[in-house]
This record gives structure tokens, sequence and C-alpha cells, in this order.
């Protein structure tokens, strides 16, 4: 006779992880547009930030995200040389680079936070970028 397993003896629920993007406007918040309408699945599991230039994305917001439940946090702008504010994303390279840092010394796997460049023509790559990172925090785990 097929009895229902108990609790403790069920696979455990799969890990579904909680990311966050901060996208500029000008440009990976359209990618992202771009792969909705070109139909390019990315990962639901990544919710999306609009931001009027990576430049705005300051490093307490990465922070609050992963105290507050996030499991990654990925940044998103546009290629060097176009940034519609001229340095925007130079300043958010170089927050970055501390940012990394200092969830290193936090003891967070440093993975756990990631910056890329992506045109609001490159729907395929913002699609791309989504999974990759969505991958890469499943395999990570949760943030305790
Ligand atoms: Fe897109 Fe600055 S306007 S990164």
């Amino acid at each position: 006779m097929m009895t229902e397993p108990l609790v403790a003896e069920r696979e455990p629920a799969a890990f579904v992880p909680r990311i966050l993007a901060f996208s500029c406007t000008w440009c990976s918040y359209q990618a992202a547009d771009l792969a909705g309408t070109s139909r390019r699945e990315y990962s639901p599991h990544v919710r999306i930030v609009r931001v009027p230039c990576s430049g705005r994305v300051d490093s307490s917001f990465v922070l609050k995200a992963l105290a507050n439940g996030a499991d990654g946090v990925l940044i998103t702008g546009c290629h060097p040389g176009d940034c519609h504010y001229v340095r925007g994303n130079i300043f958010a390279e170089k927050r970055f680079e501390r940012l990394a840092k200092l969830v290193l010394a936090l003891g967070l796997e440093p993975e756990r936070v990631r910056l890329e460049w992506i045109s609001a023509a490159e729907g395929d790559r913002l699609a791309k970028t989504a999974n990759e990172f969505a991958e890469t925090i499943r395999r990570l785990g949760p943030l305790k």
C-alpha cells in the first residue's frame, strides 16, 4: 500500500533565489524590454529596479537589499563611453570595486554581486546575464 511520505522524508524544497537587479533606464532596462518583446526568456527570479544611471546605485542600496532578503544583486548600466551622464558608469565601476571588497569583508561570497554593461540593443545579453547570475546564486544557495 502506497502512503504519503512523512514531512521529514520529503525532498527539501527547491531553493528559489531572490535576485534584485538595478538597471539603467537608458540601456539595460530597455534591453530587458527587448528581451521580453523578443520572447527571450530569462530567470523570473530576477526582479528589476529601474534607475536613471548605474552611477545612481549607491553601495548602501545593495547592502540593504542583501540585508533584507535578496540572495544576489546585479547592477547593469551603459557601456563605457555611452553613459547619458558621461561618467556615471565610471563612478559605478569604482564604487563597485569598493563594494565587492566590502562584501568579501562581510564574509559573503563576492559572486553575490555583479556589475555588467548591457546596451538597449542587447536583449539577448541581458537574458543570458540574468540566467547566468540566477544560476550562480542558485549554486551558492540562500544568503543566511
Ligand atoms: Fe546608463 Fe549612466 S546613463 S549607466
